[in-house]
């Protein structure tokens, strides 16, 4: 089976159709996305119309996270689509061939022990219910595809999240990312 027609992925489409109105868009590293006025999240097998860019990715299961963390992120984080839920970020990343070239435990020990991705993220939920597509292993020209949904009260505490995170050691591997704030209308 073709991966890229897996019923699970999710493809978000920029163009200038869509539920999600840009609001900013910026290259935080590498090359641009064209820029758009809005973007569609659809299903693999939709086949919507094109648009100026497309990025597919999929849920997986988790690479780094320990079980006492899974415990806490299952009891904290919230639904996505939540109504109050207007504000969202898409955020495509590619990390460097050093960083995949490491092995799990290396990346693990970057990401968690000396980044502490999971232990200084874990207060912003519920606030910010999250998503994490996988890209890599579709041919994607990124890794992931985050995404991120919150009510407007929480968009200061989204920006101090995002800021915390480009100033740690996992971020030196990021070679690419693009940050994509949407509306809801
Ligand atoms: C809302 C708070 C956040 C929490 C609780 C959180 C939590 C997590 C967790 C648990 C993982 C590991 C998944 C695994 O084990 O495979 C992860 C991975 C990741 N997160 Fe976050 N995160 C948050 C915010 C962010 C933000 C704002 C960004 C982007 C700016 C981001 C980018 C990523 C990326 C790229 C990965 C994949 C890393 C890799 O596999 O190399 N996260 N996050």
């Amino acid at each position: 089976m073709n991966v890229k027609t897996n019923h699970r992925a999710t493809v978000f489409i920029g163009g200038a159709v869509g539920r999600w109105r840009v609001d900013a868009m910026q290259a935080v590293a590498g090359p641009a996305l064209a820029s758009v006025s809005r973007v569609a999240v659809v299903g693999d097998a939709e086949h919507p119309c094109a648009g100026a860019w497309s990025l597919t990715g999929v849920p997986s299961y988790v690479r780094y996270v320990e079980r006492r963390e899974r415990e806490e992120l299952r009891a904290l984080q919230a639904p996505l689509a939540r109504a109050e839920a207007t504000c969202a970020a898409l955020i495509p990343i590619r990390k460097s061939e050093a960083w995949w070239e490491l092995t799990q435990e290396a990346r693990r020990d970057i990401f968690e022990a000396r980044s502490h991705h999971i232990a200084n993220s874990m207060r912003f939920l519920p606030g910010i219910a999250r998503q994490l597509y996988h890209s890599r292993d579709l041919g994607e020209p990124f890794d992931f595809l985050t995404w991120f949904e919150f009510a407007p009260a929480y968009r200061a505490a989204f920006e101090e999240l995002v800021c915390e995170l480009r100033s740690t050691e996992e971020w030196t591997f990021v070679t690419r990312e693009i940050d994509i704030r949407l509306l809801l209308e």
